[in-house]
């Protein structure tokens, strides 16, 4: 079977980037697998929930974007390679490799000692907005404090985390300026200026070690020979980015989602013990990363009848599946109290979230407190007129966050 083909004008749409959903349903229902035309590269997209977690598992979709076929030009452009050639963009053998590096830094022992020191900045973000009455939630909240937290984890002096935080920020917000010319020449020099920072920054810690993640990595390197230079920055880059981004936009997401929906936001206040169940449906409801990253097809597969030719670019839309009635009961309305389901919204199979401790854990601290510390939580300006990434943007998120309590 042919698929069908969606044009880059119908897909990228500005009702898209406020309400995607209506389209992934009409995907699901109509067009399971389809190739969209997008603004740099084509995919197939895969929307049902079955076939997604199929493919999210399947070897013969491959994340090994650096190796033969230099399929990372289509992606991410030339000069990439440097901040990208990680665990994210590799298989195994190459990914267990790296993953299970990190994965001993990233030991769930030293993410639970963090608790109290994510505590302290969401106090310390909440008590400059308190007593304002107002805030921009996004630039005042969600964003610095996934950021604060992974960049201590990583050991990013203090004094250069408002340069490092406007680096990233420019690569998340790409494509939101009405100059693409511009926008891709800052997020290049964005990225370079990142790249030669995180370059320094390696050498530095390896020649004063402290109680951080990169210390560690450095010192198991040592002694086990595993990562290169080049690797640990890239490593680093990872962590750092997707320690804080998708973190920022599902608190903005998530806060949206419980103040327009009033009577489940009243359970939430009423039993704080929902408090890990509300997480879950929260990030499955309207989640942070709307697709996976891209996927190769390392041979011609086949999905819903759909011949997916070798060499394509997949993408498995996580936001579309994670909304599949077949498996959620009434999808498209937020219930904290849904039995938990298995959702993707941290991913599915060998690259499965390695953050997601934290991620929770900065959740939960996160809402509980915004909902605490500034009573009469409400939006200040409609929901549907909120600023928001762009559509054809890899993140499913806000620009700004406006709110009054
Ligand atoms: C991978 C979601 C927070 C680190 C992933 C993937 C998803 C995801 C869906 C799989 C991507 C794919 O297969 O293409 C999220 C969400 C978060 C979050 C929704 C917050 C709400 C974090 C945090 C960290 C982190 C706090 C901390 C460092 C990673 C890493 C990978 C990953 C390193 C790559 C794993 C691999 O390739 O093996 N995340 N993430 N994430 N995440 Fe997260």
């Amino acid at each position: 079977m042919t698929e069908p083909v969606v044009p880059a004008s119908e897909y990228y749409t500005d009702e898209f980037a406020v309400d995607p959903y209506p389209t992934f349903a009409e995907l699901r229902e109509n067009a399971p697998v389809c190739l969209v035309k997008g603004p740099r590269f084509d995919s197939y997209l895969i929307s049902r929930f079955d076939d997604a977690k199929a493919a999210l598992t399947d070897p013969r979709l491959s994340k090994d974007l650096y190796g033969p076929g230099q399929h990372y030009l289509r992606i991410f452009g030339p000069n990439s390679e440097a901040l990208n050639r990680n665990m994210l963009n590799s298989d195994p053998p190459e990914h267990s490799r790296l993953r299970r590096i990190v994965s001993q830094a990233f030991a769930p022992r030293r993410i639970e000692a963090l608790r109290p020191r994510v505590a302290q900045i969401v106090d310390e973000l909440l008590d400059k907005v308190a007593p304002r009455g107002e805030a921009e939630l996004m630039h005042d909240f969600a964003i610095p404090l996934p950021m604060k937290v992974i960049s201590e984890l990583i050991g990013i002096p203090k004094a250069d985390h408002d340069q490092v935080l406007d680096w990233t920020q420019v690569i998340r917000t790409s494509g939101s300026s009405k100059n693409p010319e511009r926008d891709r020449a800052a997020v290049q020099e964005a990225q370079l200026r990142l790249h030669h920072y995180l370059a320094d920054f390696v050498q530095a810690k390896r020649a004063r070690p402290a109680d951080d993640i990169v210390s560690d990595l450095i010192a198991a390197c040592d002694r086990q020979g595993t990562l290169s230079e080049s690797e640990l920055v890239t490593t680093t880059f990872l962590l750092l980015f997707a320690g804080h981004q998708t973190t920022a936009d599902f608190l903005g997401n998530a806060t949206v989602a419980l103040l327009t929906n009033p009577e489940q936001l009243a359970l939430l206040r009423a039993d704080p013990e929902l408090l890990p169940a509300a997480i879950e449906e929260l990030l499955r409801f309207d989640g942070p990363l709307p697709v996976a990253s891209p996927r190769i097809a390392a041979e011609d597969v086949e999905y819903q009848g759909v011949r997916i030719p070798r060499g394509s670019v997949v993408g498995v839309v996580i936001n579309a599946a994670n909304h599949d009635p077949a498996h959620f009961a009434d999808p498209d309305r937020l219930d904290l109290t849904r039995e938990r389901g298995p959702h993707i919204g941290f991913g599915h199979g060998v690259h499965y979230c390695l953050g997601v401790s934290l991620a929770r854990m900065e959740a939960q601290i996160a809402i509980s407190a915004l909902l605490h510390r500034l009573p009469d939580l409400r939006l200040a300006v409609p929901a549907e007129e909120l600023r928001r990434l762009p559509a054809a943007s890899p993140f499913r998120g806000l620009l700004e966050l406006p709110v009054r309590f």
